[in-house]
């Protein structure tokens, strides 16, 4: 759980660091399970930043969460390669069958959908990533496998 003593010591352990800013939020990030908000005034402070400064960094990078994960992780490529290749329809259906929307994570903490931009697998889109593995060629079908995969 979060407190504000824990997030002093990362902050005050890359300290020695040029742009220790992106470190720090990594490291909250990997400690916390995701980057609380109470955690923003507490790394500006420290850093002599404004909290506007820091939570601008926070919400620019989709890698920090703001909140706690479900148990699974559904990510969604929305760049360009993914779009053109009609994602969105998937996107759609993903909604639709999780019960979430996208950057929510389901009431139960079963599941976060959050969209993600390319996977470096153009190539191979639409793709996803589910609990850190990479699926590419996503359709329907690997949508409703996913589905089922999630409900376990
Ligand atoms: Fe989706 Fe590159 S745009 S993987």
């Amino acid at each position: 759980t979060f407190s504000n003593e824990r997030t002093r010591e990362i902050v005050s352990s890359h300290l020695g660091l040029e742009g220790p800013l992106l470190p720090i939020l990594h490291a909250v990030r990997e400690t916390f399970g995701y980057v609380p908000e109470a955690a923003v005034p507490v790394i500006a402070e420290e850093l002599n930043l404004s909290r506007a400064e820091v939570h601008g960094v926070v919400t620019f990078y989709h890698d920090f969460n703001r909140a706690p994960h479900g148990r699974h992780v559904v990510k969604i490529c929305r760049a360009e390669a993914c779009q053109s290749v009609g994602v969105e329809t998937l996107v759609a259906h993903a909604e639709r069958s999780l019960g979430v929307s996208m950057g929510e994570t389901s009431p139960d903490g079963r599941v976060t959908l959050e969209p993600i931009y390319c996977l470096g697998l153009c190539a191979c889109a639409p793709a996803a990533m589910v609990d850190g593995r990479i699926i590419g060629r996503l359709d329907m079908e690997a949508i409703d496998e996913i589905v089922a995969e999630v409900d376990r």
